[in-house]
């Protein structure tokens, strides 16, 4: 036993997740410039730092030139990524279709797009052999880049197929996988044309994580529904072999935004801000512009605040900073007109010639200026209809050690679970309740921010994604070295 327990100093790790933490930008035949890329994914990755990590994924451009793939491949090689190309057809059937229209929206209860579902149907075989296509592209470059040792981490629902792939190469892979969104009840997977498809893959994995406890039963639930096998309290067996299933909740880097504060770049940053706002309390939305998100219920909400309550029409101001995501979706850019739409029309109905009450950005905020705005703000809004766990509002409470504002949170987000305890939990498609929260948050005394703030810091500041990935790493070596005492017995 001993001698299999051997762990290397540092952990190889191959990370593998559809997007790479930079995203390319073309500047010439075969220049490139690297930007680091939004979603909770590539942050709570970047926050892992003890591997001897290596990445691959797709770097969200189509490069159909040989001069150009091979440009990007040094390029992205100094930042330890490593590319898989995909062409437009992949793209549009692989992430566009099938990921972000089909998986994304069923994964969050949203369902298929509503006046697009027979279109949907239609094209739903197609999309789903492109998914598989994708899946054994990546599993592919996983292959060439393998050495003996290495742990594979597959992430997130685009790659559910990935895990299978890898094990028909070579069974010894040491294979987890962790789903970054939740996993719905099995009365919505078994909606899923290929549903018992897309299971079975994952089940190859030796390690399968979620975010939270109930994601993990609800796909347990799932196996033994759809596939008739065995749950046990460790995972889901399947003729004596045993998949470990378990939620391993993910966390930020606290200390790097902590830090952050104290840097004169941003200090200025927060006394621009507060000049700026004097007088005002200010709100804070921070979120990718997606429908998962809440945003037009969020806004409404506000609406609703200031339509009741009066005095406050000049002393708050609702900051929403939005980043265009998936746009060549078109639930998406329906999103994006429907939140100009509302956010226009509350503008129009309380604005004054000198102040607004909403300004939304459709943009991303470099890393100081966010953390500039989180320090600043007094109540932060995370609406989300559904959502994985959302590590915004961890950025928020990781910022607010110093002015202890208030957190009001979605309870359909997984991080209401871990803290619940300290935000205000709300039902996002609730408005006059988020409305009411609003004014109970604005209202709160001093005390009552600071009981709350300190059970949320010590949460953010102690359950980092550094000890996520290695609780992660350090159970799947056991269930590996586990499963093989077992055969050899
Ligand atoms: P998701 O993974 O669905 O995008 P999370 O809340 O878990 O949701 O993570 C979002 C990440 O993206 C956070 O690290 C957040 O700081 C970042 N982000 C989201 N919107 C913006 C924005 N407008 N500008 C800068 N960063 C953003
Ligand atoms: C969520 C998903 C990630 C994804 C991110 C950004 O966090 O769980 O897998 O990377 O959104 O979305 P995008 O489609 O731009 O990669």
């Amino acid at each position: 036993y001993e001698k299999l327990d051997v762990r290397p100093l540092r952990q190889r790790l191959l990370v593998v997740a559809n997007r790479l933490p930079v995203s390319a930008v073309r500047r010439g035949e075969d220049s490139w410039s690297l930007e680091i890329s939004a979603g909770g994914l590539v942050t709570a990755l970047l926050g892992v730092k003890e591997f001897e990590a290596r990445w691959i994924g797709w770097a969200g451009v189509n490069v159909p030139d040989e001069v150009g793939q091979k440009a990007l491949t040094k390029a992205l090689a100094e930042k330890r990524c490593i590319p898989v190309f995909l062409d437009e057809e992949i793209v549009h059937q692989y992430y566009n279709g099938y990921c972000n229209n089909i998986l994304w929206p069923l994964f969050h209860y949203l369902g298929l797009p509503q006046e697009d579902r027979l279109a949907t149907t239609r094209s739903f075989q197609s999309q789903f052999a492109a998914y598989k296509k994708a899946n054994q592209m990546f599993a592919d470059v996983v292959n060439q880049h393998y050495e003996e040792g290495d742990v594979v981490w597959c992430h997130d629902y685009h790659l559910m197929y990935l895990p299978k792939c890898l094990k028909e190469y070579n069974n010894n892979m040491k294979v987890g996988w962790f789903l970054h969104t939740p996993f719905p009840s099995s009365e919505i997977h078994r909606t899923l044309p290929s549903r018992s498809d897309l299971l079975r893959s994952v089940l190859a994995a030796d390690l399968v994580g979620f975010h939270t406890y109930d994601y993990a039963r609800h796909f347990v639930s799932a196996c033994t529904r759809i596939l008739g096998l065995e749950g046990t309290p460790e995972g889901v067996e399947d003729q004596g072999r045993l998949t470990r299933v378990a939620a391993f909740p993910i966390g930020i880097d606290s200390d790097r935004f902590i830090r952050a504060l104290e840097l004169p770049q941003v200090q200025e940053h927060i006394k621009e801000l507060k000049e700026r706002f004097a007088g005002r309390k200010v709100m804070l939305g921070v979120d990718r512009l997606d429908m998962i998100k809440g945003i037009p219920q969020k806004i409404l909400a506000f609406e609703k605040f200031l339509e009741e309550n009066s005095i406050w029409r000049d002393k708050v101001v609702l900051l929403q900073i939005a980043v265009p995501t998936r746009t060549d979706v078109p639930e998406y850019q329906k999103l994006t007109s429907q939140v100009h739409e509302i956010v226009g029309r509350i503008n129009g109905r309380f604005g004054t010639l000198t102040a607004v009450p909403i300004h939304h950005l459709d943009r991303s905020l470099d890393f100081h200026a966010l953390c500039a705005l989180y320090a600043v703000t007094d109540v932060a809004l995370v609406t989300s209809l559904r959502d994985g766990m959302n590590l915004v509002s961890y950025e928020f409470v990781a910022c607010q050690d110093s002015k202890k504002g208030v957190l009001i949170l979605s309870e359909f987000a997984g991080a209401a679970q871990s803290l619940g305890a300290g935000a205000i939990l709300v039902n996002p498609w609730n408005i006059t309740e988020v409305a009411d929260s609003i004014l109970q948050a604005l209202t709160m005394s001093p005390e009552e921010r600071e009981k709350r703030h300190r059970h949320n810091f010590v949460h953010v500041t102690t359950h980092t994604a550094q000890e996520w990935a290695e609780t992660f790493v350090s159970e799947l070596d056991d269930t590996v070295i586990e499963a093989k005492l077992r055969t050899k017995q």
